[in-house]
């Protein structure tokens, strides 16, 4: 009976031990250290994809601007000039003037203008038009008709037309590359 007595007394003391302020202690240390060991591991994986992504990232942004001078009228010889570093197309028809672009409309290529052996007969907008060259992109085969309208390969639209009108102050050619117009703009000086 004395035995059982003591064993019970034991058995309290244990019970008041572990439900101790010392004991609740060690629990909070031991989730305080957790969350310590969770957060460094976080930081170290967003540090990690930091520095996998950086070098993706330029340290400048080089865009184009999207309105700019080009040469005077008079400057661009009949039929079609290329400028490179703006990837734009002027055609020029005696007085008439107007802009194509040269960016696929897929994932951004340059597309290539293409001038055909013999020229050939194709539907735009619903008319039969006789067509003396195309566009051809060369990273995934789009084709566009002489005027951007897509008629092959992944490219989901045509190509832009932008806006031309002459400066007032020196007479030059301004293409505004932020403001696409219809296909049907010209621009005649
Ligand atoms: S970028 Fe021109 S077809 Fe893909």
């Amino acid at each position: 009976m004395k035995s059982l007595k003591q064993w019970l007394a034991r058995l309290a003391r244990a019970e008041k031990l572990r439900q101790s302020p010392c004991r609740a202690r060690g629990t909070t240390r031991r989730t305080l250290f957790e969350k310590i060991g969770v957060g460094s591991l976080l930081t170290g994986i967003a540090g990690l994809c930091y520095a996998m992504m950086r070098p993706l990232v330029p340290d400048v942004l080089y865009e184009q601007a999207r309105r700019f001078k080009a040469g005077t009228p008079d400057s661009f010889p009949e039929g079609a000039s290329f400028l490179e570093e703006q990837r734009l197309f002027i055609f020029r028809r005696d007085k008439t003037f107007h802009a194509i672009s040269a960016v696929c409309t897929h994932l951004g290529c340059t597309v290539k203008m293409v001038n055909l052996n013999q020229p050939k007969t194709v539907q735009i907008g619903g008319k039969p038009v006789e067509v003396h060259y195309e566009f051809a992109c060369p990273c995934h085969g789009s084709k566009y008709y002489s005027d951007g309208s897509n008629y092959a390969g992944p490219a989901p639209r045509s190509l832009e037309w932008y806006k031309l009108e002459v400066a007032p102050d020196d007479g030059r050619l301004v293409v505004d590359m932020s403001e696409p117009v219809d296909k049907n703009f010209r621009l005649t000086v």
